[in-house]
């Protein structure tokens, strides 16, 4: 058989591990399989740029962070048929019999696109995908993306950090996270950090109730920001410097964008072990013939079935966008 193995969208620690496994255990399982790395993610599809693996070239990778492969964005694969059609008749050519995808939500759709035309060109091609970025904005109600828990650790740290420095000061912290429209990464890390509020995409803020909690606290207080928030931090800011002027009160405000560090370094131990199964479960699949489909990251123990793309790609069917009210609760909880 002939396997091609690509990472898309943001690059999420545990892509790589990812990688290790899909080319180890296929290998592993039948020596003669053909392994091929799409370099550079989408743009190496659509413009055939491929380099064979061997197991060798994926030794001692499984807890970097980044992609040895490569992750170029190309947005308009989305929409634009030339393109969709250039990375199916790579795969025909080619003769890739899988290929098999790490990628977030726009990889998904993208997936979901190609394989579309893969079917009505009879191209025999399948195409099996996991959730793979930091934003958990894919899929998200079957669990969370890979580097998901890799991006709260490393968000979690950075929080303790600001924490030393906003305590010692007396200060207020408006810290910005990454997560695109979701706001998991930015509420989750809140959470584990002890964060006193978090603003997500769509929140209508009562600054006068956040001020008065900043007057109260009177020593730190970390506001973190979601990406998808439509005001920015100096906007933020300067909306709390009015309030307290007019309130006659003087709180030193501070902005901190925390997220390019979000996206890398080491994955955590739980991204590896479930980048490293699921890859394992689609290699067993892709033998045992599987049809195209999209599998969740669970821990091993769990075998789920995969999901059809089309369903997969459809948010409003398998993707939260806000915070389920459960989680929101139990936060405010903890405050
Ligand atoms: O999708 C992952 C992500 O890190 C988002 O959180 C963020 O919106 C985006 O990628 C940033 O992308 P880029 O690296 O293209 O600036």
């Amino acid at each position: 058989m002939k396997f091609a193995v690509l990472t898309g969208g943001g690059d999420s620690s545990g892509m790589n591990a990812f990688v290790r496994a899909i080319v180890r255990s296929a290998l592993n399982i039948r020596t003669e399989t053909s392994i091929w790395g799409v370099l550079d993610g989408w743009k190496g599809l659509i413009y055939n740029d491929f380099r064979q693996l061997d197991k060798g070239s994926v030794a001692g990778i499984a807890s970097a962070g980044g992609t040895i492969l490569g992750t170029v964005r190309v947005p308009e694969l989305a929409t634009d048929p030339i393109l969709q059609e250039s990375a199916a008749r790579n795969l025909h050519d080619n003769r890739i019999d899988y290929l098999f995808v790490c990628g977030g939500n726009g990889s998904i759709k993208a997936a979901h696109a190609i394989n579309t035309l893969i079917k009505a060109d009879n191209i025999k091609t399948k195409i099996l995908c996991a959730p793979g970025s930091i934003d958990n904005d894919v899929c998200n109600s079957f669990g969370s993306s890979i580097g998901f828990y890799s991006a709260l650790d490393k968000s979690h740290e950075m929080l303790e950090w600001i924490k030393d420095t906003a305590s010692s000061h007396r200060r207020v912290y408006l810290i910005k996270s990454m997560g695109r429209d979701s706001a998991y990464l930015a509420f989750y890390s809140g959470i584990a950090a002890g964060a006193e509020y978090v603003i997500c995409p769509g929140e209508h803020v009562d600054y006068d109730y956040l001020a008065t909690m900043i007057e109260e606290r009177d020593r730190d207080t970390r506001i973190i920001v979601a990406e998808g928030f439509e005001q920015d931090l100096h906007t933020i800011r300067k909306t709390l410097e009015d309030i307290f002027k007019k309130r006659n009160v003087i709180h030193e405000i501070r902005t901190v964008d925390m997220s390019y560090f979000q996206r890398g370094g080491k994955a955590a131990v739980a991204d590896i072990i479930r980048a490293s199964w699921v890859a394992y479960r689609m290699v067993k699949d892709a033998y045992a013939k599987a049809d195209s489909g999209f599998y969740t990251a669970f821990y091993t123990g769990h075998a789920p079935m995969p999901i059809p793309l089309d369903i997969a790609a459809d948010d409003s069917r398998t993707n939260h966008v806000g915070i389920p009210n459960e989680i929101i609760d139990f936060a405010i909880a903890l405050r």
